[in-house]
């Protein structure tokens, strides 16, 4: 529209001077009016396009600050789903390791409680044993064998019709008299030489032995 206003006023400027001197005050006001017609509508013009441009900008402006938006949006999600998927993998790792060390104390009780029993009875085991071997006192038992003869198979017996009753006597006065009788220095009834001759070839446990023996008859 403006721009047929526009040709239609060079047209009447153009029609103004060809009609000679007294039109041509006319035609330069009209010239002069032209001009300012499209001084105003350049300057109209420019401000459109600045405000069009201005209006640009700003959707331009408020399009990149939704994006930016949407993401940062996006990159919170990711990041959150990322920090679940790390406490979730931390809380499985946790609970695996708990799960072993509970298995490896319950192994370790299991084992030390097992250990503890094998020991104790061995200890048992050993204690009977030596219990037995002390309570049959087979040595000294075995070593009575060849006393029995004079002085009975219960020890009741006065050997020779001679010696005391030897049963019953505690070990220690038993294995006392023997140490004597080995070592030559006691004769009770003149018989002491015999008893020398009895124990002579017995070790100082052989006499502890078969005193305890003969202390239990
Ligand atoms: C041959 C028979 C004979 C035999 C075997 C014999 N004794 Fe005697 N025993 C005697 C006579 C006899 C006396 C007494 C000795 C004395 O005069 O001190 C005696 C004394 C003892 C006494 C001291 C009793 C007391 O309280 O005064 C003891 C203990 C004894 N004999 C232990 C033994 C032992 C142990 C053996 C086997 C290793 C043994 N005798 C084997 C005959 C025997």
């Amino acid at each position: 529209m403006r721009k047929i206003t526009l040709l239609s006023l060079v047209a009447a400027t153009v029609l103004f001077t060809a009609c000679g001197e007294e039109t041509k005050k006319a035609a330069t006001d009209a010239a002069t009016a032209a001009t300012e017609t499209v001084k105003e509508t350049t300057s109209n013009a420019v401000d459109a396009t600045k405000a069009a441009a201005s209006e640009a900008a700003e959707a331009a402006k408020a399009k990149a600050s939704e994006v930016a938006a949407a993401a940062k949006a996006e990159a919170e999600k990711v990041a959150a789903a990322a920090a679940d998927k790390a406490t979730e993998l931390k809380e499985a790792a946790a609970t695996k390791a708990a799960d072993a060390a509970a298995a490896l104390k319950e192994r370790a009780a299991a084992t030390t409680e097992a250990a503890k029993e094998a020991a104790s009875n061995a200890v048992d085991s050993v204690k009977e044993t030596a219990s037995a071997a002390v309570s049959d006192n087979a040595a000294g038992k075995a070593a009575f064998a060849k006393c029995a003869g004079c002085h009975g198979a219960d020890g009741k017996t006065k050997a020779l019709g001679k010696s005391a009753i030897i049963a019953g006597e505690s070990a220690a006065d038993l294995e006392s008299k023997l140490a004597a009788y080995k070592a030559g220095t006691r004769n009770v009834a003149g018989m002491g030489m015999l008893m020398k001759g009895q124990v002579a070839a017995m070790s100082d446990e052989d006499i502890k032995a078969v005193s305890e023996y003969i202390s239990s008859l």
